[in-house]
């Protein structure tokens, strides 16, 4: 399997601090991915380094072997196909989901010109596809303001794989979830591994541990550990910094 990201060397400072410590971090295409690590370890700014949302110092964040996003703007990234979501949900309450989605496919046209957006019939395809993978085909036209909070959380997710990202960054995606939502979220994103590449800052262990993958524990701005869940729960290190505590 081949690298889809590549942090190599990466640093980031605030004011002398360093977030980022020479962080390398590589995923593998089609991988999920899990980030853990005790607050403040720097797994949101890594985030934001890989969004273009933060500068890095130093290093370079290789994405497909070749661009470097620590060159290009925030903008330029999204459509690299680079996605994100942050914690809070940003779904439009007052629009149905459907429209919700459309939005999503018409891209930064402004509101007014996606709320006017006729999609296609391949489009149409694709948003019902989208729905169906997120379980929300049967809400298409219920308004998002009347979502449960998970369902709110997958459909700003199906608004992420509207666009057809290579990589989805999530930022603690199960927070204030019920137990349900959060099986049926490690569930979905099981399912979109392999397709896509998801990479998953999370606290809650048993969620990690559904979601099987590779598991990457931060520390101080660096890889402290990395290896099944199983694995770095054994390593003294993080047992010492982190999960010991
Ligand atoms: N914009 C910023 N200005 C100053 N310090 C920051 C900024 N963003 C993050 N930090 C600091 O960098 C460190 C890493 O933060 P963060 O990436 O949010 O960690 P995590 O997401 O792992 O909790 C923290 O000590 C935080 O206070
Ligand atoms: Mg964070």
């Amino acid at each position: 399997m081949s690298a889809i990201l590549v942090l190599d060397d990466i640093t980031v400072s605030f004011d002398g601090f360093k977030a980022l410590d020479r962080l390398y971090l590589a995923v593998d295409e089609g991988e999920l991915r899990c980030i853990i690590g005790p607050n403040g370890a720097g797994k949101t700014t890594m985030m934001d380094v890989v969004t273009g949302k933060t500068r890095p110092d130093k290093g370079k964040a290789l994405f497909r072997q070749e661009v470097n996003l620590a060159m290009l703007s925030e903008a330029e990234i999204a459509r690299e196909g680079i996605g994100r979501k942050f914690q809070k949900p940003t779904v439009f309450e007052q629009l149905s989901v459907m429209e919700n989605l459309e939005l999503a496919l018409s891209g930064p046209r402004g509101i007014l010109r996606a709320l006017r957006f006729r999609p296609s019939p391949r489009e149409k395809e694709r948003m019902e596809e989208v729905l169906a993978t997120v379980g929300l085909l049967e809400s298409g036209e219920r308004s998002a303001g009347e979502l449960s909070h998970g369902q709110k959380q997958w459909l700003e997710i199906g608004m992420l794989l509207a666009q057809e990202p290579g990589i989805l960054l999530l930022d603690e995606p199960v927070a204030g979830m019920t137990d349900a939502e959060t099986a049926k979220t490690a569930e979905l994103f099981r399912s979109l591994a392999g397709k896509h590449t998801l990479v998953v800052v999370e606290h809650d262990m048993d969620f990690v541990a559904a979601l099987g993958g590779k598991v990457t524990v931060m520390a101080e701005g660096r890889v402290l550990s990395e290896g099944s869940l199983a694995e770095v729960q054994a390593d003294e290190r993080v047992i010492e910094s982190y999960l010991g505590r």
